[in-house]
């Protein structure tokens, strides 16, 4: 019995294609790196999260065979059934280590440790403030937790300032929720003042580093070694492995009472089959890599400052970052999907993103750097981008 009729799915469908906003994923025959091979074309890879090349690290693949040996492949079971090894012990630790945290616990995705982290402390009679541009695991996180969903203006202290203080005095917990690094914009905003003025209305902060782990930081600690954010200051702190640490996994960092009580309230912890074991000695292996060789990081730093430099000097406006994100705004959809077209047709791969991943009307390049990529390719993707968009 195929879908009824009344559902009007090939409609909806045709309206997403008129608007622009048609999307479908693009078939890679490689592994991740600075080029990537799409359709036999070798392509300068410029949309990745694959900020310190460890996706692909043969160090970072050794460690994952080498627990595949050990282990097997799956886990078999979640982790409070039996699906919880030595492999995700050590990672729970070596986390821990790198973000200054008392406990850790895991989760098989980001985007299900940010549900996990509301369902675990929120209910209705809760208020979670975020941010206007907070990512959609963020956003999805308050439906799921029922709590009430307040938004301040993006990265405007003073406004997240006055919602907290609208609040009703009857609020239980107040948890506010913000990325640390803006996954589409790039830009970081003031984290200690939102991390004061969140202590100082009785409330509790939650950064999602999924952007900044690795990368941030002098040893790659994240935002809040950056920032200098202990427990303290940022109680719950959310990260992935999906991004600069080359693999896929994340996690949910913070006090004793934080990771017991998630593991017992949880329910994307709870009710998931662990990830492989292999993955987390794998993501083991790339946090050595990350803190042992800091030379990755400075490495993407120069790459982003040669980037900013040269587009300025071609007559061109970036949006305000000084990460590994460096979107170029476009505004409507078919144009930005057009300059990428564009630029596929000259050997480079960056990805326009539409609505309703960014906000109507702001369609943009979602350009990313990575330490993979050396100067010459970062001169010849503002080569590209002179003659196509300040001809
Ligand atoms: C800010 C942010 N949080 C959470 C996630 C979800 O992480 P994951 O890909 O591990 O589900 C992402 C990206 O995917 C992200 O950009």
């Amino acid at each position: 019995m195929p879908l009824p009729a009344s559902w009007g799915l090939e409609k909806a469908l045709a309206e997403i294609a008129a608007i622009g906003q048609f999307r479908r994923p693009r078939l890679l025959e490689s592994g991740q790196g600075a080029r990537v091979t799409i359709d036999g074309r070798t392509l300068l890879n410029f949309s990745s999260n694959d900020y310190l090349g460890l996706a692909a690290h043969p160090a970072v693949g050794r460690a994952l065979k080498a627990a595949v040996d050990t282990y097997g492949v799956g886990s078999g079971a979640s982790h409070l059934v039996c699906g919880h090894t030595s492999a995700h012990e050590a990672l729970e630790q070596a986390l821990a280590r790198l973000t200054g945290r008392s406990r850790v616990l895991l989760y098989s995705t980001g985007y299900m440790a940010n549900l996990g982290v509301a369902s675990g402390l929120l209910g209705r009679q809760d208020v979670l403030l975020q941010d206007k541009l907070n990512h959609a695991s963020l956003l999805d996180a308050a439906s799921i937790s029922g709590a009430k969903l307040v938004r301040y203006r993006h990265g405007d202290v003073r406004h997240l300032h006055e919602r907290l203080a609208a609040l009703q005095p009857s609020s239980q917990r107040v948890l506010v929720s913000s990325d640390s690094v803006f996954s589409m914009d790039g830009d970081v905003p003031d984290l200690r003042m939102i991390a004061a003025c969140t202590a100082q209305a009785g409330a509790a902060l939650q950064l999602d580093d999924a952007h900044g782990l690795g990368v941030l930081g002098a040893k790659g600690g994240g935002a809040c070694e950056a920032h200098a954010l202990d427990e303290d200051a940022v109680p719950v702190l959310m990260g992935t492995f999906g991004k600069a640490l080359g693999t896929a996994g994340a996690f949910v960092a913070g006090s004793e009472a934080l990771i017991e009580t998630l593991t017992q309230k949880s329910r994307t912890f709870i009710y998931t089959t662990a990830m492989p074991p292999a993955v987390a000695a794998a993501t083991c292996r790339s946090i050595e890599l990350l803190t042992e060789e800091s030379w990755r990081r400075t490495h993407l730093q120069q790459l982003i400052s040669r980037f900013k430099s040269k587009v300025a000097e071609i007559g061109l406006k970036l949006m305000p970052s000084d990460t590994a994100i460096q979107p170029l705004l476009v505004g409507d959809s078919s144009a930005a999907v057009d300059l990428s077209n564009a630029l596929l047709a000259r050997g480079f791969l960056v990805v326009a993103i539409r609505p309703p991943t960014v906000p109507a009307g702001e369609a943009r390049l979602r350009i990313t750097l990575s330490a993979a990529h050396d100067e010459n390719d970062i001169d010849q993707l503002v080569h590209a981008l002179a003659a196509l968009v300040t001809q």
